[in-house]
């Protein structure tokens, strides 16, 4: 695994690189982690796979956030200008929760360059009026109080039950990982997420093979919306992970990447192009 830097028109980025395949698999993280989230993938990447997950605009190394990370079409074209610049034509979208609404931004803009997309605790619609209202309390405490105060509102949300008992470093990794992130970005990230639209009409017309995430002790998205993107999305299964909460590639890596390696597989068997 080898941390990487690419200079892209207007900045650089940060990006973890795996994996050696031809074909290509692209990670994109929650709200608010880093690419380093991705760690347990990027130390199992399936043969004949090249895997990236980059940080979004805002986080981890990318401490300038700038206007454009206040919206998720912008931070989809980042994407795929990372894609382009390292001569990535398709690839598997792989987006967890923010991550995920990214994903469906990028289907929005460039259908014909995904070949694949799994949807990890993470939903369609957009969000509610009380949502947000969370979001602008939420903006409010980060810009009084830091990332640290974002951290310490989340965590309940974030670990499911199971993992907060039994995997204590994992609670103190993931703390560490919200709170090496700039105010600024996960305020321009809580904003981008409030004006999202909602992706749901778009879903009867994914025609990739689609795989959906989902997290037994999973807070924050409700099980509704998990059944909704199923049954929306044609070629769409379906995997729940027990005992795991929202980050489920964290919580549970080794069933995560058992999931990701069928499906890449499946991908791999009906797309010889990808
Ligand atoms: C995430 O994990 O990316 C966030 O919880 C998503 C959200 O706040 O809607």
């Amino acid at each position: 695994m080898n941390v990487k830097r690419a200079n892209l028109v207007d900045r650089t980025v940060r990006y973890l690189e795996a994996g050696d395949g031809g074909r290509a698999v692209v990670f994109l993280h929650a709200f608010p982690l880093s690419a380093d989230q991705w760690l347990p993938q990027m130390r199992r990447v399936p043969r004949g796979w090249r895997a990236i997950a980059p940080d979004l605009r805002g986080f981890g190394g990318a401490r300038q956030a700038g206007p454009d990370a206040e919206n998720l079409d912008a931070q989809a074209a980042d994407v795929l200008a990372l894609m382009t610049h390292l001569d990535i034509d398709r690839a598997v979208i792989a987006g967890l929760s923010m991550g995920g609404y990214i994903a469906f931004a990028i289907v929005r803009r460039a259908r014909p360059r995904v070949s694949g997309l799994v949807l990890a605790n993470t939903r369609a619609t957009a969000d509610s009026a009380e949502a947000m209202a969370g979001r602008d309390r939420m903006i409010d405490l980060v810009q009084r109080e830091g990332a640290a105060a974002i951290a310490r509102e989340m965590m309940p949300k974030l670990l499911g039950p199971a993992t907060r008992q039994e995997q204590p470093d994992l609670e103190m990794a993931v703390r560490q990982l919200i709170e090496a992130n700039a105010a600024d970005g996960i305020a321009a990230a809580l904003r981008a997420m409030k004006a999202r639209p909602d992706a749901s009409p778009m879903l009867p017309a994914i025609e990739c093979p689609t795989l959906i995430v989902a997290g037994e002790e999973d807070a924050l998205i409700p099980e509704a919306d998990v059944e909704a993107m199923r049954r929306a999305i044609p070629a769409a299964t379906r995997v729940t992970i027990p005992r795991a909460g929202h980050l489920t590639n964290l919580e549970a890596p080794g069933l995560f990447n058992d999931a990701i390696a069928a499906f890449l597989a499946d991908v791999a068997a009906c797309d010889p192009r990808t």
